[in-house]
């Protein structure tokens, strides 16, 4: 390819390439260039235009410009403002530079006109129809290069022409368009093209599917979104890596690692694609990623296996637990069938008991027994339904509810999931969280457990379920219809004693870094703090208090105020905790006529109370206070009723029923307190009071009346007896029909009690009155107050049995803080049934 050779001025442009055939505007600024197109319009208008090498060169030098350019035609030449030029060119043929002929004031060179091959051949024609088409599709893709175009494709079909002209309308760099210039063969230049074109199509492509995905609501994260995406392709273009392609590949992996069921999974994959088309600026962003974490780390398929060894069960139990042999003996026979039968879908067990006696702690000595992951949700005050069932995702910042919130933090599917404090789940008008639990604990439905805020099912069959509660009763029927309960009866003062000794004491000092080397807490020392600073059925009160003392123990020996071994005794006790807080009152609560102590069933265990009668002048009424419920009101009344029908063989002068109010107070006035049990007392007070006799102060009773004298069976024998023991009382007196409830209480339980078993009303005023009550003779009601010493009573009151060697220490202490405040322990804000 070789042409004619001619001298022609010369023009250095910047930032294009010329290409021939197509008419071009350009604008002409620098003093050489100006000279050049003068030159040019001198003479034939023809004029070389070179690329520079490099742009930012303002008068380059001959090495600085290609050695290949366009010759061009100048059609026209506009003076601009500024002194500037705008030349309308057309180019003609490629020309390559030979020698330069000067330089200054313009460049001016000679240059061969290089001619273009003609080109033949069926290669040629398949080239040709593949840049056409190519050219077609870029043409429909860019909204900017307007449809003549696509005529104008059409109508050439002179290869060397119709590249040249694509090429010129190409989005490539300057090197790209050089290199095609100087690419004189037009096959080699026709394939350079269509390969450009290819690769331009795909980044259209791309970024036209975007466009039209997000057309529909394209707000202002979405443009910064498609904005990012066109960033991606242009980075994917140039080979950059995608960090965040490489997130989603992570995420992926993570996904198909889970091992999720198949829906489950196809969900994930589902909101893995949803999300890689979010900005990650955007707050559904996170939402999104949120929820992937979440499906991906629960315990889909994690298994812990099981230890069915039902004699390292039994080991496992007992080294945690002191006593409860009825509970431990339940366990352990629901882990053999368990063993026996693989797929139990077994009952739920709910222990059921007074704070503090170890429930909670069971259910975890359950999972450690059966090498299972124990998790504990607290159920008190949950009110809604989303707290375990979770919120939809449509609220921002929800989550999933506690269950499967639990079993995350598990780690497992089948750990041991305690849900403590059934009783204690409220309801309103978020909803009833007791109808999603009920689903949580059917065997029939809980494998399809589904979360609000998952949306897809888990499958908790495989889960233990234990519930605990202080009380069956507030445990909606469906629920407990679901459960099997086992009953975790409060403690002597005994087995607090062995509870204390085997386990409290070793997990406090060791809580507080001393050792049996710093401490040693007798019996004694236990025992004072069992009976004269707690009054529970359970011993979380106690544990508190060894804490306290531990501590304090603790303090000295820090400020090294003592050394060698601490011995903490019954007598040092005060010193260390301070003034006593509970007395065993009975005895002295009982030192005046006219007050008789009766036994109360309360959901923390039951607890004593004591029924006061007195008396004053006024017109025959009745006066009831103490917060009783209207049966107790009631009770009162037919109690007063069969008083006055006794009153002559009680020898009560009919006078005082005229002349005289009785008042019958139970004090802990802020405690609510209903039924009919205290009906016995009742009387006993009554007539203690109108006869001026007291009651027999180790005596405590509960039962029914009816106006005949009768007695009736009533409920919560077990927690009543427990609380007569734990409060020093010597002897029960109760209906007959009620000993065989005595059985719940198990034989293991040592209660240093006597019972007598009444059916009528007489009986129980003989025994706590006296043999002689009914004889007839007159008696006056007691005037003043105490007729017995009380030091002499606090000595028989104590717990002489159970609490052998702290007995006299205490009787000198509580005598003479006769003043202390004594209340009645039934548990803040509790309801006491009597
Ligand atoms: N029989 C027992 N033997 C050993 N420790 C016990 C016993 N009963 C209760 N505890 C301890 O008393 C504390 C309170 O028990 P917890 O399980 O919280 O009671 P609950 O759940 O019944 O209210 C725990 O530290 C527990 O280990
Ligand atoms: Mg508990």
């Amino acid at each position: 390819m070789t042409g004619k050779i001619v001298e022609i001025p010369l023009l250095a442009i910047r930032n294009t390439v010329i290409f021939p055939v197509l008419a071009f505007p350009i604008n002409v600024g620098r003093e050489k260039s100006l000279r050049a197109v003068d030159e040019s319009m001198e003479g034939d208008r023809l004029m070389g235009i070179v690329a520079q090498t490099d742009a930012k060169i303002e008068d380059p030098d001959t090495g600085e410009l290609h050695a290949v350019g366009t010759a061009v035609k100048i059609l026209k030449s506009v003076k601009m403002p500024g002194n500037k030029l705008n030349v309308i060119i057309q180019g003609i043929s490629r020309i390559k530079i030979m020698e330069y002929v000067h330089t200054e004031p313009y460049l001016r060179a000679r240059v061969e006109m290089l001619e273009e091959q003609e080109l033949k051949g069926a290669e040629v024609s398949a080239l040709l129809m593949n840049l056409r088409e190519e050219a077609q599709r870029i043409i429909e893709l860019s909204p900017h290069i307007p449809s003549e175009a696509s005529f104008l494709v059409k109508s050439i079909d002179n290869p060397a022409i119709l590249s040249d002209i694509v090429a010129s309308n190409l989005s490539v760099s300057l090197e790209e368009k050089q290199d095609l210039l100087e690419t004189l063969d037009v096959k080699e230049r026709m394939e350079k093209v269509v390969a450009l074109l290819t690769k331009e199509i795909q980044v259209l492509e791309l970024s036209n599917k975007i466009q039209t995905e997000v057309k529909g609501e394209m707000d202002k994260a979405q443009r910064e979104y498609f904005l990012r995406e066109q960033m991606k392709a242009i980075q994917k273009e140039l080979g950059e890596v995608d960090e965040r392609q490489e997130e989603f590949e992570d995420l992926k992996r993570s996904v198909k690692r889970a091992k999720m069921p198949r829906e489950v999974e196809k969900v994930a994959l589902k909101e893995l694609r949803r999300m890689s088309r979010m900005s990650p600026g955007a707050a559904e962003y996170t939402v999104s990623r949120t929820y992937l974490d979440w499906l991906i780390e629960l315990p889909w398929q994690v298994e812990s296996d099981d230890n069915l060894d039902i004699k390292n069960a039994e080991q496992v139990l007992d080294d945690d637990h002191y006593g409860l042999t009825k509970v431990k003996k339940r366990i352990l026979e629901y882990l053999a069938v368990r063993k026996l039968k693989k797929d139990m879908k077994g009952p739920i067990l709910c222990l059921v008991g007074p704070p503090g006696v170890g429930k909670t702690s069971l259910g975890k000595s359950i999972a450690r027994c059966m090498d299972r992951q124990f998790v504990r949700m607290s159920l008190g005050g949950v009110r809604d339904e989303a707290e375990i069932r979770g919120h939809r995702r449509t609220y921002i910042g929800s989550l999933p509810g506690r269950i499967i919130k639990g079993l995350k933090k598990a780690g497992t599917n089948n750990p041991v999931f305690v849900l403590d404090e059934i009783d204690k789940l409220g309801a309103d008008y978020r909803g009833d969280p007791s109808s999603a639990l009920l689903e949580v604990l059917d065997p029939e439905q809980n494998s399809t457990f589904s979360d609000h805020y998952l949306e897809v099912d888990f499958d908790l069959s495989s889960v233990l379920f234990v519930a605990t509660a202080n009380q069956i009763g507030p445990v909606p029927g469906p629920l407990r219809d679901r459960m099997e309960i086992i009953e975790v009866p409060g403690y002597t003062a005994e087995e607090k004693l062995r509870i204390a000794r085997r386990h409290l004491i070793a997990e406090t000092l060791d809580d507080h870094g001393l050792t049996a080397e710093h401490i040693e807490i007798t019996d004694d020392a236990i025992m004072t703090l069992i009976t004269s600073y707690t009054r529970e059925a359970g011993v979380r009160q106690l544990k508190r208090e060894l804490a306290a003392l531990c501590r304090a123990v603790a303090r000295d020996i820090a400020c090294e105020e003592v050394n060698g071994k601490v011995k903490v005794t019954g007598d040092s006790i005060e010193g260390i905790r301070g003034p006593i807080k509970f007395f065993q009152e009975v005895a002295e609560r009982t030192a005046y006529s006219g007050v008789a102590t009766g036994l109360a069933w309360t959901p923390v265990g039951g607890d004593i109370l004591f029924i006061e009668a007195t008396l004053m002048k006024g017109s025959g009424k009745m006066i009831l206070t103490g917060q009783m419920g209207d049966v107790m009101k009631e009770s009162a009344q037919a109690g007063m009723s069969y008083v006055r029908t006794r009153a002559k063989p009680l020898g009560i002068s009919e006078d005082v029923f005229e002349n005289f109010d009785i008042h019958v107070h139970i004090p802990a006035g802020a405690i609510p307190k209903d039924g009919p049990s205290a009906g016995v007392t009742m009387i006993t007070a009554i007539v203690s009071l109108l006869t001026g006799r007291p009651v027999n102060h180790e005596l405590a009773m509960t039962g029914e009346i009816t106006l005949r004298g009768h007695v009736l069976p009533v409920g919560g024998i077990k927690e009543k007896v427990l609380a007569a023991s734990r409060a020093g009382i010597k002897h029960v007196v109760m209906p007959d029909k009620c000993e065989k409830d005595l059985v719940e209480i198990g034989d293991d339980i040592d209660l240093n009690l006597e019972f007598t078993f009444v059916s009528r009303v007489e009986e129980v005023l003989e025994f706590a009155l006296g043999k002689d009550i009914f004889d007839g003779k007159e008696r006056k009601p007691q005037e003043g107050m105490p007729p017995r010493k009380v030091s002499r009573s606090r000595k028989s009151a104590s717990t002489k049995k159970t609490a052998k060697s702290t007995k006299s220490a205490r009787a000198s202490k509580t005598s003479k803080k006769k003043t202390s405040k004594k209340k009645p322990a039934s548990g803040g804000g509790a309801r006491a049934g009597m």
